[in-house]
This record gives C-alpha cells, structure tokens and sequence, in this order.
C-alpha cells in the first residue's frame, strides 16, 4: 500500500459523504430484513454489466466467482463497522482493480447501478414509512459514496506512483534525486 494516513482518509471520507455514527446504526438496524434481497441486487449488477463491451474483458468466465465477492461486500455494507480497518480493506479493493486496470469510470458507474437497483428493493420493505425510507436512503447513499470515494483514492494514489516510475525510468532520474528536487522545489 502506498503510504496514506487511513485514519485522515476515513474521516475525511466520511464528512465527505455524510456518513454519520446515526446512519451507519441505521444500516446495521435494516440489515437482517435487507440481506436476504440483495442476491437480486447482485444479479442485476452482472446483467448490466454483461451488456457493456468495455466490461466483458474482465468478466470472461469470473462472473460466477465475482459474483459470490461482490455479494460478500454488499452484505458487508450493513454489518461492518465504518472503522479505519474497513477503510484499508476498501483502500485494498480500489488497489485490486487498479492492478487489473480496471477503468476508473467503472467505480462510480458500479455505484450508480447498485443505487438504482436497490431502490426498488427499498421501497418495497420499508416503503409503508416515508420518513424512515429516507432515512435508510440517506444511509445507503452515504456508505456508497464513502466506499467509492475511498477505492478511487486508492486509484488516484496508485497512478501517480506508476507515472512516477515511468517518468524516473525514461530520465533515468533516481528516486533520491527527484525526491530533493521536489523538497527544494517546494520551498
Ligand atoms: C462497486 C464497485 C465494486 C466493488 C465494491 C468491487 C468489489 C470487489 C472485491 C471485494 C474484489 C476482491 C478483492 C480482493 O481480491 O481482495 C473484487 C475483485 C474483482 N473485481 Fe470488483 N468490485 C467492483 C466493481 C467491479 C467492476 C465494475 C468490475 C468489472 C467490470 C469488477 C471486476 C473485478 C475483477 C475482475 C476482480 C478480480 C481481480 C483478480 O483477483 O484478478 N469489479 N471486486
């Protein structure tokens, strides 16, 4: 892992999307009567995905082994703990697809799908009590975009280190040069 305080990430991550201790209580209150709905979300999350070409590349025969990955973190949005831990696992997660060069798009266009494919989900449990559903909305909006803005960090970190050692490669600069011209250049 590139050298990140996760603590400051998760935090700022956090404030960010709105993640709130009374939201992330809330996606641990609905989780047992959600969980056994979200296979469909899952599903569908690969039905869409089959149809984009960009996609087929990386789902070429995985899609079932995906499938059971991307099941295990769904779940795992309404049972874990939004802790500095789970930050390094989603900070790991981004690092994955980055490896695989997975386009970065990806990650919020996957967000975007599972969004919208749980709404209806939504509506149909918790639909009788508007105010609740908004609250469970809030939630779910706030631990998505927590997650994704953490695995694109994770994006943005990994890029820069691989155009560094492009640009140190192809200059034939050490790392110790660049690194002191960069401090003095700062100054
Ligand atoms: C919401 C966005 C996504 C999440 C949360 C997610 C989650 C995960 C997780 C938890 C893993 C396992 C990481 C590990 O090995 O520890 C994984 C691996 C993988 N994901 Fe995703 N994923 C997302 C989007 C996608 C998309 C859109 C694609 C492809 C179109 C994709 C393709 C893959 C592939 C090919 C692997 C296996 C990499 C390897 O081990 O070779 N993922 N994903």
């Amino acid at each position: 892992m590139t050298e990140i305080n996760i603590t400051e990430l998760t935090l700022y991550c956090k404030a960010f999307s709105g993640l709130t201790v009374e939201r992330e209580a809330i996606l641990k209150e609905i989780a047992e009567e959600l969980t056994p709905h979200l296979s469909r979300v899952t599903d569908a999350f690969y039905t869409e995905l089959d149809k984009i070409d960009k996609a087929k590349p990386f789902l070429n025969g995985k899609s079932e082994g995906l499938k059971k990955t991307h099941e295990a973190w769904l779940k795992g949005l309404f049972t874990n703990d939004f802790d500095d831990e789970y930050a390094k696992f989603l900070y790991h997660v981004g690092d994955v697809h980055v490896k695989i060069e997975l386009p970065v798009e990806f990650m919020a266009g996957a967000m975007t799908q599972i969004q919208r494919n749980l709404t209806p989900i939504l509506f149909e449990l918790f639909g009788n009590d508007p105010e609740r559903l908004i609250a469970i909305m809030e939630a779910i909006i706030a631990a998505l975009g927590f997650s994704l803005q953490i695995m694109q960090e994770s994006y943005q970190s990994s890029t820069l280190v691989t155009e560094l050692d492009k640009f140190l490669k192809i200059t034939g600069m050490s790392r110790i040069l660049f690194n002191n011209l960069a401090k003095a250049y700062s100054l």
